[in-house]
């Protein structure tokens, strides 16, 4: 059987909206066309009354005639919630009112001011259950929009965030930026004044930024973070301010914005070391901060499940390929451009399991989780890669070579990285359909197509690379 799961929303109201003078045909028509089941009788604005579907079910079986005034059958005393009411309140009430109805309906509550004008509609619906529609996108905003639906990408200026951001706003959703430009503008600056895309400049560590950028979202994807091993060890508090104490205080807000589709960027190197393919319930063993404040965070969001929060994790591999802000501080990246550039290619180790996943592919896997019926991905993590792309580190030199035949390939023992994980992406291509479109190679060639056309050949410059770019940074040097 399918678990109860439920979510609290507001829907668009005047939607719902008839006057005293409708009739019950008029009542029904309306219903018939929001799909609410109910109707709300006002005045201006004013609640009178709210006519159900079960009311004029009853008046039918009475033979009441259906050209009668709604207004007749109305409940005129209905449970309102007064403007302000926390969402945890309004779930309470909820609750309250839930004996006697039939499973899967729609609980709803008027949002009223002190006049007793109807603000908002707060619709409290069970779901997991067959026929039942996803909630998620029964937003005031979705309503108005059709199927356009805002989405906030926080670090959406970043490697990973500038390519989804395009790929959502190639799919017709309209995207908001939050992004502290750590990196600079870059990665963004190209859809400065796109149809359907803002940017809200601004820091995840400051909750008015955060409310601001939450306010009128449908979903929020969580990137924004300091990323890397190396950056997390440069100032370890600004580490755990930015990747945990934010993700927590964030993840507030958007609970206290009723935005319940959360998803998160983790990362595989949770798992450290392994032997075997780490599944997603398997043992993690972060050796690093940057993991340990990824999976703390992980913890965080998770235990902050309810009926009107639903965080997805997902675990990414490492990611290469082009993006609009590039990084070269990523293996597959890092070894194609100094093969090419300094006909060199240097492994440390080499032995070391490592999956890989390419960026584009990174940014569908969190567009399938954000389309994905929320019960799918409430509470649940996903490794984000591909089977096929679990490679060991002499792999990607062996790959690299083959694509830059000239370069010469070294491998060191000194300042071997000790995380060595093999991951099974079984559930995310079972549960999302999710599975990667591009190789390691297809990664290698656009970086080598890149630099042929000279679209870039500096790749040592510091901010491609996270580390050298907050290292400089923290030493007062700048860029
Ligand atoms: N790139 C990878 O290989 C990889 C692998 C696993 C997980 N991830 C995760 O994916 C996410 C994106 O990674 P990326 O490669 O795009 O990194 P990135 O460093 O390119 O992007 C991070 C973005 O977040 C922004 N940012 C940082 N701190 C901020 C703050 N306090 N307020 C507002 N914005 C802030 C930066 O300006 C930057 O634009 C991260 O959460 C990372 O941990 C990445």
């Amino acid at each position: 059987m399918a678990t109860k799961k439920r979510v609290l929303e507001l829907v668009e109201i005047e939607q719902l909206f008839i006057s005293k003078d409708c009739t019950i045909k008029d009542a029904m028509l309306q219903i018939q066309k929001s799909g609410f089941g109910t109707a709300l009788v006002v005045e201006n604005r004013k609640l009178l009354g709210v006519v159900t579907d079960g009311d004029i079910r009853r008046a039918i079986l009475e033979g009441t005639p259906i050209n009668e005034k709604a207004a007749r059958i109305m409940n005129s005393k209905p449970i309102v919630a007064g403007l302000g009411t926390t969402k945890r309140k309004l779930l309470e009430m909820m609750k309250g009112k839930e004996k006697g109805l039939e499973p899967g309906m729609y609980m709803k509550i008027p949002i009223v001011n002190e006049k007793r004008e109807v603000v908002d509609l707060a619709v409290f619906t069970e779901i997991g259950k067959k026929k039942e529609p996803s909630p998620l996108f029964l937003t005031k905003s979705d309503v108005k929009r059709g199927k356009l639906k805002k989405i906030l990408v926080l670090g959406g200026a970043g490697y990973l965030g500038s390519v989804l951001s395009r790929k959502l706003l190639e799919k017709k959703y309209e995207v908001r930026v939050l992004d502290n430009l750590t990196y600079g503008e870059e990665g963004i600056s190209e859809l400065f004044g796109k149809k359907g895309f803002e940017f809200q400049q601004g820091d995840i560590r400051n909750i008015h930024d955060v409310v601001m950028a939450v306010s009128g979202a449908d979903a929020v994807v969580h990137l924004a973070a300091i990323v890397g091993d190396p950056a997390c060890k440069i100032e370890p508090m600004s580490t755990i301010e930015s990747n945990y104490l934010a993700t927590k205080m964030v993840a507030e807000v958007c609970r206290h914005h009723l935005v319940n589709r959360f998803v998160f960027a983790s990362t595989c190197s949770v798992y450290g070391q392994s032997e075997t393919a780490s599944r997603e319930d398997s043992e993690t063993r972060p050796l690093s901060l940057y993991a340990r404040s990824k999976l703390d965070s992980e913890n965080a969001l998770l235990e902050m499940e309810d009926e009107s929060f639903g965080p997805a994790i997902l675990r990414l591999s490492t990611l290469f390929g082009l993006s609009p802000r590039m990084r070269f501080d990523l293996v597959v990246n890092t070894l194609t451009a100094k093969a090419i550039i300094e006909g060199k290619i240097t492994i440390y180790g080499g032995e070391q399991y490592r999956p890989l996943l390419h960026v584009e592919d990174a940014a569908e896997a969190f567009i399938a989780c954000i389309e994905a019926p929320i019960e799918k991905v409430s509470g649940k993590v996903f490794n984000a890669g591909s089977k096929g792309l679990n490679v060991k580190i002499i792999d990607i030199g062996n790959e690299v070579k083959k694509a830059v035949p000239h370069s010469e390939l070294e491998i060191s023992r000194e300042k071997v990285d000790l995380r060595n994980y093999f991951v099974s992406f079984e559930k995310i291509e079972k549960e999302l359909g999710f599975t990667a479109k591009k190789s390691m190679k297809d990664g290698i060639t656009e970086i080598k197509k890149w630099i042929a056309e000279k679209k870039i050949n500096n790749y040592w410059e510091k901010k491609y690379s996270n580390y050298e770019y907050l290292v400089n940074l923290n030493n007062g040097k700048g860029k």
